[in-house]
């Protein structure tokens, strides 16, 4: 509880840079108040919003995470009031029908439950894993992305959802209801099963049969096209199978790990020379595509929950001399050059709030090894 994050170890370079992340989010905290940055900014500016995004919790885990490393009661305080803003999220069910719910709340309730230790935050992480849970598909075996439960145009997993897990394993853990875990475990089988393509791509979104429950056919969402491969989406697998295995308390057997080795072979493989991704793998050196500072960064916190420490070092030292806004006058965000969704025109080329949250998740790792990310 209240554990610090201690710089004592950390390369001189990484604890400047969280330095610097800690003194913008804090002049960022003055802009938002008790409101919430936008899932990307524009023109390098996040607008001021509601608590109704699927991306809420990354600025509230920024918060904890200033928090733990500076020790300044103005982030504490600020994310304990954003823990009541997502609290009444839950009560009004705002914007909660979907699978992003760990996104939300593992960041936020679940890192404030961690680090305040008050018991009624407890609850309300129950409460959050209540609403995943409740988008089990029997039929199937998975959680259902998006849509009404049930709905069979939108009967699909997607990759994105490994984050959302350790909320279901957690939940099991504080309730002792073993159905959580369950479930978790058979929807990350049926992710790993048929998201993952011969060549060790992996597909965005995976459709199964409604009347059945029979894996189908797989489809992206933000990614090029159906059969290329969205950079973030296989960057999700990178941080999502190293952490399955810990929070899940399953490891990975010699299957899985080849697996996992291969699904990361095939994103350094499709790196562009300089070490950035494209936004989709299918775009090579010499494209005029925008890269995905997002995905290297959520690639580079995969890297180290899987002990790979000096590939996820090399990886933020890119993201560092690439990205950072160290040189912007006045930033907002911690990351240039994400991109949220291309083919929608939607935050191509700018931070975002994932792209900024593993950034300094990856800070913070490098910083205390022995620190404990919220998932
Ligand atoms: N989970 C949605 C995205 O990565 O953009």
């Amino acid at each position: 509880m209240d554990q610090r994050i201690d710089r004592a170890e950390a390369p001189q370079w990484v604890a400047e840079e969280l330095d610097r992340v800690c003194t913008v989010l804090e002049k960022d905290m003055k802009k938002f108040g008790d409101r919430f940055p936008s899932a990307c900014a524009e023109n390098g500016r996040y607008e001021v919003t509601e608590n109704d995004d699927w991306t809420n919790g990354f600025w509230t885990g920024m918060l904890w995470m200033a928090y733990q490393y500076t020790g300044k009661e103005a982030f504490r305080r600020q994310a304990c009031r954003n823990m009541e803003s997502f609290e009444q999220r839950l009560d009004e069910h705002v914007v909660l029908d979907h699978h992003d719910i760990g996104f939300l709340y593992s960041l936020s309730v679940g890192a404030g439950y961690r680090i305040t230790g008050d018991g009624h935050w407890k609850e309300v992480l129950i409460r959050a894993a209540d609403v995943l849970l409740a988008r089990y598909q029997e039929k199937g075996g998975f959680i259902q992305a998006w849509g009404k439960p049930g709905d069979p145009g939108e009967y699909r997993l997607i990759i994105d959802s490994l984050l959302n897990l350790p909320l279901l394993y957690r939940a099991s853990e504080l309730t002792g209801d073993p159905v959580y875990r369950e479930c978790a475990q058979q929807h990350y089988k049926n992710v790993i099963g048929n998201i993952v393509r011969e060549d060790y791509s992996t597909y965005h979104t995976f459709y199964f049969d409604p009347e059945t429950g029979k894996p189908d056919h797989g489809a992206t969402r933000q990614g090029f096209s159906d059969q290329s491969c969205w950079a973030r989406g296989q960057a999700w697998a990178v941080l999502g199978m190293p952490l399955h295995a810990r929070i899940s308390g399953e490891g990975m057997d010699e299957e899985e790990r080849t697996l996992y080795e291969n699904v990361t072979a095939y994103f350094e493989d499709h790196l562009s020379s300089d070490g950035m991704p494209y936004w989709d793998l299918i775009f090579t050196d010499g494209s005029d595509q925008s890269r995905d500072s997002s995905a290297l960064a959520a690639a580079a916190c995969g890297m180290l929950e899987y002990g790979k420490k000096a590939r996820g070092l090399e990886m933020l030292r890119t993201l560092k001399d690439l990205a950072s806004t160290e040189h912007e006058a006045d930033p907002e965000g911690l990351l240039l050059h994400g991109v949220y969704a291309y083919m929608e025109g939607k935050g191509v080329d700018e931070p975002d709030l994932w792209g900024d949250y593993f950034y300094m998740e990856a800070l913070c790792r490098v910083c205390d090894p022995k620190w404990q990310p919220y998932w």
